[in-house]
């Protein structure tokens, strides 16, 4: 007999799926979120998913790809939102809702897939990180381990700025605290991706999805993604490897064994291991950090609880990602904390 779907669990899913400061910013996303939660057959569908993919923006996305797909119900609400058009949000909501009752096919054929968004948001932390971590005259390799399409493989490609200067592919970003903007990035050299289902920027269907991914009232994220699809074919190589973070880390450090440090890099990716695997990969980190080259970033939920790490209690930064740090032959420490997608970066002061 299949399992008692947990109904109560989705909807809390649905409630928390989005940090106070992006419902505020958000307010389609925030009105459909909250009809989703109250809708049986939408927490029946999030129910159904399996458990480490059990996550709202798998069903939001589904809808957006159906949008995308030119349905005509949700594409041309979609793509009003997606162009700032006065839109009635409640009305819009109620819409879509109208659409998962009638046909529940429109998600439930997606939910197979998992919650790939790639966001370039994240490289402007670890721009930060990384300046940090390596001496100016040392080569770096980045290991992004659950890379999706390997977007932040080329994160020293991005202009970081206070404010928006037109360039697409610039990532606006709010410092605070001791964040260093101005030494110059280290050389990269190799620059390998590890994911279960990585994704192509060349083929169709994977970009369909990564735009689904995408939040619909954030078009500066949808002009920033066909820039990076117009333009990385022009950026250095990439290697991206198939297969889980611990089946295939050594195989990518291996990969970067003539740099001077190599840093492994996990960015909302730790978020869907399963829980023995997350509790593996930190040893192994360890082990491999303890002995060698290896540095480690890791910009997660607060909800990935790493080994020593305490729980916050202020608001603003459960809602946030946790910036952890550790270098060669040192213990992790907390760097800072970030918005999800790098729209602020907080950087600790320095012990
Ligand atoms: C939300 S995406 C984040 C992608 C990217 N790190 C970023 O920040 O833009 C999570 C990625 O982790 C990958 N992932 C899930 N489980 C994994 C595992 N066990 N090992 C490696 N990657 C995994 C997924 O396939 C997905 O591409």
């Amino acid at each position: 007999m299949a399992d008692e779907l947990d109904l109560d669990d989705a909807r809390r899913r649905y409630h928390f799926a989005l940090a106070p400061e992006d419902l505020d910013r958000l307010p389609f996303y925030a009105a459909l979120l909250a009809r989703l939660e109250d809708d049986e057959g939408a927490l029946g569908l999030l129910a159904s998913v399996r458990a480490e993919q059990r996550n709202p923006m798998l069903v939001l996305a589904a809808l957006h790809r159906a949008a995308l797909l030119g349905h005509p119900i949700l594409a041309p609400l979609y793509d009003a939102i997606r162009h700032d058009a006065p839109t009635d949000v409640d009305a819009a909501a109620d819409a879509v809702i109208a659409v998962v009752r009638a046909e529940p096919d429109v998600v439930r054929s997606q939910l197979w897939r998992s919650t790939q968004t790639n966001e370039p948001g994240r490289s402007a932390v670890l721009q930060a990180v990384v300046r940090d971590l390596v001496a100016p005259d040392e080569t770096m390799a980045v290991i992004d381990v659950g890379t999706s399409a390997g977007i932040n493989l080329f994160f020293d490609r991005f202009p970081v700025r206070a404010r928006d200067d037109g360039d697409p592919l610039t990532l606006v970003c709010e410092d605070e605290g001791d964040v260093d903007r101005a030494t110059p990035l280290p050389r990269v050299g190799a620059r390998v991706g590890i994911d279960p289902y990585p994704l192509d920027l060349g083929d169709d269907d994977d970009r369909l999805w990564l735009k689904a991914c995408l939040w619909p009232e954030e078009r500066r994220r949808h002009e920033r993604f066909d820039a990076i699809v117009a333009r990385y074919r022009a950026w250095p190589a990439t290697t991206l490897l198939k297969g889980d973070a611990l089946d295939r880390l050594d195989d990518a450090l291996e990969l970067a064994a003539n740099d001077d440090l190599r840093v492994v890099v996990n960015t909302w990716s730790a978020f869907y291991f399963s829980e023995p695997e997350r509790r593996a990969y930190y040893e192994a980190l360890r082990e491999r950090g303890a002995s060698s080259n290896v540095a480690w970033v890791s910009i997660e939920s607060t909800l990935v609880a790493w080994p020593g790490f305490e729980e916050t209690s202020d608001e603003r930064r459960r809602g946030a990602s946790q910036v952890v740090v550790s270098r060669p032959g040192e213990a992790p420490v907390r760097w800072g904390w970030c918005h999800p997608h790098g729209r602020w970066v907080e950087r600790l002061s320095r012990a």
